[in-house]
This record gives C-alpha cells, sequence and structure tokens, in this order.
C-alpha cells in the first residue's frame, strides 16, 4: 500500500492500494474512534460496493446509515443536496459523526458539499469507485453542485480527512467510465508529464494514479483555494463545461474535457498565446484512446457559458495555454480575447 499525505489548512492522507475497501473500518480507527458513519453513494455503486463498505464499518465497531440517490450527473443538483441535508439531520449527525463518500466524482462533489455545509462543516472520508474520482474529484476539496445557470456553480473548499483509493476496482470499470478517468490523465499529462501518454497507452493504471495524484497534491498544496497554479488544472475545462451544459450532460465530463482540451490547445495558438500547436498531436492521442474529437458547437454559445467560468475576475480570465504536451502556462485574457480564442479554437472566424 502507498501512502501520500496532502499537506493543505487541514492535512490529510490518501492510501493507494489493492483490496482497500474490504478493511475500510480499520484505516477509518486510527483517525476516528467507532462513532455514527452516514455512507453517501448512488444507484449504480450501491449494488457494487455499499455492502462490501459498510459490513468492514461494523465489523469495527462503526454505526451506520446509509443515503442513496440516483445516479449520474443529473443527480447533482439543489434538491439530491437538500435531500441529502434533510436525510443527515434525520438520521441524527452529529459534529462528531462522519460521511463517507462512495463512488464517483458526481458523488464526490455531493458529499463533500453536503459535509462541508452539514452543521457548518463536519469531517468525510473519501472512497473514489472511479479512476476519474481517483485522480481528480476525491482529492483537493473542491466539492458543490451544479446550478441551472452552469457546472459546478455552488460550492465549498472542504478538505477530507482521508481518501481511500482501492486499485481492485479499476480492473473491472466499464469502458466508458475508464475514459472519463482517461480525460484527466491525459490533461494531467499535457500541462505536467509527458511521460504519463504511453503508461496510459499500457494500461499501467496503478502508476497512472500515482502520478496523477502527486501532480494535483502539488498544484493543490502551492495553491489550496485556485487563486494562481492550481488553474491549470483546468486545463480544457473553460469549453468542456460549455459542451456539457449545452448537450443537457449528454455528453460526459472527460468526453467534453477531451474536446475542450483541442479546442483550447488551437485557439490559443491561433491567437498567438504560443508558439506550438499541440492540437493536431494531442487529437490524434485523443482518438487513439478512443474519444469523439468532434468539435460540432457554436462557438459564440460556448463563449456565453464560458462566461460563468469561476476563473473570471474583473473582467480577466486566467487561460492555461500549452507551450508543449508537459508543459503549460497560464495567461491572462480579457473577455473579448476569451471569446476570440474560443472562436479560433472552433474554427469559427
Ligand atoms: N478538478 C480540478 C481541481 O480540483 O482543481
Amino acid at each position: 500500500m502507498k501512502k501520500f499525505t496532502v499537506s493543505t489548512s487541514t492535512p490529510y492522507d490518501i492510501l493507494i492500494g489493492h483490496d482497500l475497501i474490504s478493511q475500510i473500518g480499520e484505516f477509518l480507527k486510527p483517525v476516528f474512534s467507532p462513532r455514527h458513519v452516514c455512507v453517501i453513494t448512488d444507484s449504480t455503486v450501491n449494488g457494487l460496493y455499499a455492502q462490501v463498505v459498510m459490513t468492514s464499518l461494523i465489523e469495527s465497531g462503526y454505526h451506520t446509515s446509509k443515503i442513496l440517490f440516483p445516479s449520474g450527473e443529473h443527480s447533482k443538483n439543489l434538491t439530491t443536496y437538500s435531500n441529502i441535508l434533510e436525510a443527515l439531520a434525520d438520521e441524527g449527525l452529529t459534529r462528531s459523526d462522519l460521511i463517507l463518500a462512495l463512488g464517483g466524482g458526481v458523488v464526490c462533489d455531493l458529499a463533500g458539499f453536503a459535509a462541508g455545509t452539514y452543521m457548518r462543516g463536519i469531517n468525510y472520508v473519501v472512497v473514489p469507485t472511479t479512476l476519474q474520482a481517483s485522480i481528480d474529484t476525491a482529492i483537493g476539496g473542491k466539492t458543490g453542485i451544479n446550478l441551472l445557470g452552469g457546472k459546478n456553480l455552488a460550492g465549498v473548499f472542504w478538505q477530507p480527512s482521508l481518501v481511500v483509493c482501492d486499485s481492485k476496482i479499476y480492473e473491472t470499470l466499464p469502458n466508458d467510465i475508464l475514459l472519463e478517468g482517461i480525460a484527466e490523465a491525459t490533461k494531467n499529462a499535457v500541462i505536467a508529464e509527458k511521460g504519463l501518454l504511453n503508461h496510459i497507452r499500457n494500461h499501467n493504471y496503478e502508476y497512472v494514479i500515482e502520478r496523477c495524484i502527486s501532480i494535483k497534491k502539488s498544484l493543490v498544496e502551492a495553491d489550496e483555494r485556485e487563486t494562481s497554479l492550481r488553474q491549470l488544472l483546468n486545463f480544457g475545462h473553460t469549453v468542456g463545461h460549455g459542451i456539457e451544459k449545452l448537450s443537457s450532460y449528454t455528453v460526459t465530463h472527460g468526453q467534453a474535457v477531451a474536446k475542450g482540451m483541442i479546442a483550447e490547445a488551437r485557439g490559443a495558438y491561433a491567437l498567438g498565446l504560443t508558439p506550438n500547436d499541440i492540437s493536431g498531436e494531442l487529437t490524434d492521442i485523443l482518438n487513439e484512446f478512443g474519444f469523439d474529437t468532434s468539435l460540432d458547437y457554436d462557438a459564440k454559445a460556448i463563449y456565453k457559458l464560458a462566461l460563468k467560468d469561476k476563473k473570471i475576475r474583473d473582467g480577466h480570465i486566467n487561460i492555461i495555454v500549452p507551450d508543449s504536451i508537459g508543459k503549460c502556462t497560464l495567461k491572462k485574457l480579457s473577455l473579448p480575447e476569451l471569446s476570440e480564442l474560443i472562436m479560433l479554437g472552433f474554427n469559427q472566424i
């Protein structure tokens, strides 16, 4: 088993190893003496992993309960969030109790937001069940929900107390779910480490997870509340979130980020922000990994949605510009420049 410690305002460990969820109760014990643990999960993960997690918790002396919601991005809304808060109150959870988020990105975001706001914040532990959640959502303490106006528009920074990544789970992930993680891993390759691409090609997921966690850990430690360097992790997301919203979330997050990375890289080059156009090479890589790289969207509509990007401050936005695959920088653009970058990214100028 490997252990990373994330040195944020409240430090916590990330454990990575094989078949860890069946011992989750034992991993919790050094951090939390037996108490009420409320497992929050979705309808898909419930049938796969909830039983083994609950059994382990009970065997380790914890009192358990479970809150369940329908799986999918459509659940990441105010209604599910308020249902979870009411259920926590009905269960009688107190500030000395614990939430355990068991699931993919949507579960991590929702359960983390509930943990960060119920009784003004209680502890939570994350057991991610997808590659995407393990290398991205589960770590760094970004929590939240979508509003009608856009993706992730309500939320809090609230760091977990422990993250437990079970590599056995990745062996049985359906291909479409695996691809969601491969999109984020490819993003990490572009922003920080080109060598990751070969490990993705070779399905060397244990290494991919460790390196991606390490990259994210460094950025989160340097900039916990995303005022500067952490923004690098948003490469492809300004356009990607727009594509997700425009498609009413029928295009998944990973698929949308894949398209967003191509458009943002192409737009940055066309706008003269970088001497190198990586969009062709990146498109080939993403095609090879199995992504749909078509960009048939109305660039003006994407720009309108991009105006909701949380990186916008004082009429400017930091855009992530790839200088090469493996090295990106942040460049500050005015909103008219952002509009031009997006139009150029979609070849609509
Ligand atoms: N998902 C990007 C971040 O956590 O900053």
